[in-house]
C-alpha cells in the first residue's frame, strides 16, 4: 500500500520535502471556514486504501487542531490504511505540571486527543523538560527527532570561535548535543521568569569566554524574551552581538523586532516551522523517522 502526505495550510514545502525524500504521493485537502468561524474539509483525492500521513506543524495549536482531529477522522472513514502524524513543531508541550491547584495539565490532555486519533506521530525537538520521552504522555508509536546536527553544521559554517550558550537550564540539553556537534565549549545561564514577557537572566562568570562569539541556542523562541534578555546581558558583559538559534520559531507577537532591537546578529530557526529564518533543514530526518513508523503500519497492515 502507498504512503501519501497531507499538508495542512502553511506546511506545503515541509511535505513536499517529505514526499521527495520517501517517493511518496500527494492527497490534496481543502480546508476552508465558514462565516461563523467553522471549518469545512473536503479530501480532493481520495486516501482509500493509502497510509496517510498529515503534516501539520502545531504552532497556535488552537486554530488547527479542531480541522486537525475532523481530518484524522475524516480520513479514516474514507478508507485511508493508516493515518499519521507529522508535526514537525508539537504545540502545548509546556503545560507539563500542574503548577497551581486547579490547572489544567494540557500537554497530557492534548496527547490524549492526538493519541486517540493518530496511528503515529513524528516530531522534531518536543519540549520535554519534566518528562523524558513523548511515551509518557503520548499512547500511540512516536518520535523526536533532532535538529541539533543541522544547528551544529550551521555553526560551524558561520561562526568563528563560537561558545553555545544556553539561555536558562531547560535549554542545556540542546546547548550541550549542538555544542558538541559543533566542537565548541558551551554555558548554561541561569532564567527568571516572573511573567509571559517578563524575563530575568543572571550569567556565572564569564570572563574565560571573553573573545568568543556567543550563539545562544534554545529549542522555542515563543516571545523572543528569553533570547533578548540573554542577548543583552551578553553585549553588556562585553562580548560581540550574540547569534540567535532556535530550533522551533513560534515568534509569537512581536518577538522578531525585540529580538533584533536587543541586538541579535543574526536570528536563525529550523524549518520546523514556515518562517523566513527556517534556514536549517531537518526534513530529511524527519522523512527517516516516517519511514520507520510506515514500516510499522505497512506490516501491521
Ligand atoms: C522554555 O521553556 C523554552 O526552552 C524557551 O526558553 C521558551 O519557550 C522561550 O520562550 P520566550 O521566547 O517566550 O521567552
Amino acid at each position: 500500500m502507498s504512503a501519501s502526505f497531507c499538508a495542512f495550510p502553511g506546511n506545503e514545502d515541509f511535505a513536499r520535502r517529505l514526499r521527495v525524500g520517501l517517493a511518496a504521493g500527494a492527497t490534496r485537502l481543502q480546508w476552508r471556514r465558514f462565516p461563523d468561524g467553522e471549518s469545512y474539509l473536503r479530501f480532493e483525492d481520495s486516501p482509500a486504501g493509502l497510509h496517510l500521513a498529515i503534516v501539520c506543524s502545531l504552532n497556535e495549536p488552537d486554530s488547527k487542531a479542531q480541522a486537525l482531529l475532523f481530518a484524522a477522522a475524516t480520513a479514516r472513514e474514507l478508507g485511508a490504511a493508516s493515518v499519521g502524524l507529522v508535526a514537525p513543531y508539537l504545540g502545548y508541550m509546556r503545560q507539563d505540571k500542574r503548577f497551581r491547584d486547579g490547572e489544567a495539565v494540557t500537554s497530557a490532555l492534548f496527547a490524549a486527543q492526538l493519541s486517540a486519533a493518530f496511528d503515529w506521530l513524528v516530531t522534531v525537538d518536543a519540549h520535554l523538560h519534566r518528562r523524558r520521552l513523548l511515551a509518557e504522555i503520548y499512547s500511540i508509536p512516536s518520535s523526536d527527532v533532532s535538529a541539533a546536527a543541522g544547528i551544529s553544521q550551521w555553526i560551524r559554517a558561520n561562526v568563528e570561535r563560537p561558545l553555545v550558550v544556553g539561555p536558562d537550564s531547560e535549554s542545556e540539553r540542546w546547548a550541550a548535543a549542538v555544542a558538541g556537534g559543533a566542537g565548541a565549549p558551551h554555558i548554561t545561564l541561569r532564567k527568571v521568569r516572573s511573567g509571559d514577557r517578563e524575563v530575568r537572566i543572571e550569567a556565572p562568570d564569564l570572563t574565560a569566554w571573553r573573545g568568543r562569539t556567543p550563539v545562544l541556542v534554545d529549542d522555542i523562541i515563543s516571545t523572543g524574551r528569553t533570547m533578548a534578555a540573554a542577548v543583552r546581558l551578553l553585549a553588556a558583559a562585553g562580548f560581540a552581538a550574540p547569534a540567535c538559534v532556535g530550533v522551533h520559531g513560534v515568534f509569537a507577537g512581536d518577538a522578531l523586532e525585540v529580538l533584533r532591537a536587543a541586538g541579535a546578529s543574526r536570528i536563525v530557526t529550523s524549518n520546523s516551522i514556515a518562517q523566513q529564518t527556517g534556514t536549517i533543514d531537518v526534513s530529511a530526518s524527519v522523512a527517516q523517522a516516517v519511514e520507520v513508523m510506515l514500516s510499522h503500519v505497512r506490516s501491521e497492515k
